[in-house]
């Protein structure tokens, strides 16, 4: 694996990363390299990380492989299985992880003030619907009511992370029907209204995008969206 650490608040990896099990076949999964840094910069071995929208697992593979206790949540059982698979590689003297089915909006397993950092990965309203009618699924919801479901994500991470600590949470616009729905701004609003404190805003370049190939050598009247936020928020 090679380090790959930032020091602006533009990020950029265009490699993805394959190191350990990682891979891109997870649709929509972020770069190992986007959670390798936030544990490393806002986490110490041990702390216990929590990803509440786990997918392919790879925000645990990088707490394991930064010797910190991990929880991961999904409300589908095709991406436990898949995080499953994926988390064998580990030795038996691997920190603890918790994979555990679950809905980010009610998190109730998880105690008040409890989690050390947040790390995590929503989807961006329907842009990639992870199931066809799974009850609480986030990603069946249209982009113009998107707004209410952050609301409720933000307020559920605020009650499970302990004060003065940090979530870190990635996030895009989408554009559907010829408009564009700011699904950043909104996240923002939603969090910094909850309670959290804006402590930095990081623009991440997108590649390999499935949506942004299919326009590539038209002539279009719009940009085609090629970057995400990561927000990194304190309680
Ligand atoms: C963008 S993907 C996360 C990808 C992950 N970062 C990775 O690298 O594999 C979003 C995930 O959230 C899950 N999800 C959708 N709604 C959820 C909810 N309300 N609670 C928990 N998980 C949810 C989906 O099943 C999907 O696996």
């Amino acid at each position: 694996m090679q380090d790959n650490w930032p020091i602006t608040t533009i990020w950029s990896f265009p490699d993805h990363g394959k190191w350990a099990t990682h891979d891109s076949k997870y649709r929509g999964n972020w770069s190992p390299y986007v959670p390798r840094n936030l544990i490393k910069k806002y986490s110490k071995p041990k702390d216990i990380v929590l990803d509440q929208f786990v997918g392919s697992g790879t925000t645990l593979i990088e707490a394991q492989l930064l010797n910190r206790t991990s929880i991961g949540v999904d409300i589908n059982d095709k991406a436990l299985k898949i995080t499953r698979a994926k988390l064998k590689f580990l030795s038996s003297t691997h920190s603890k992880i918790y994979l555990r089915k679950g809905n980010a909006k009610k998190l109730e397993f998880i105690p008040n003030n409890s989690i050390d950092l947040i790390c995590t990965h929503p989807p961006y309203a329907n842009i990639i619907k992870y199931s066809k009618n799974i009850k609480g699924d986030s990603s069946l919801i249209h982009p113009k009511d998107f707004q209410g479901e952050l609301r409720l994500i933000a307020t559920e991470a605020y009650r499970v992370l302990k004060p003065n600590k940090f979530c870190t949470i990635m996030i895009g616009d989408v554009r559907n029907n010829g408009k564009l729905y700011p699904l950043g701004f909104q996240l923002l609003n939603c969090f910094q209204e909850t309670g959290f404190h804006l402590k930095e805003i990081i623009i991440k370049e997108q590649h390999n995008c499935k949506g942004t190939k299919k326009w590539a050598n038209k002539t279009l009247s719009f940009y085609l969206l090629a970057h995400e936020y990561i927000f990194i928020f304190q309680k």
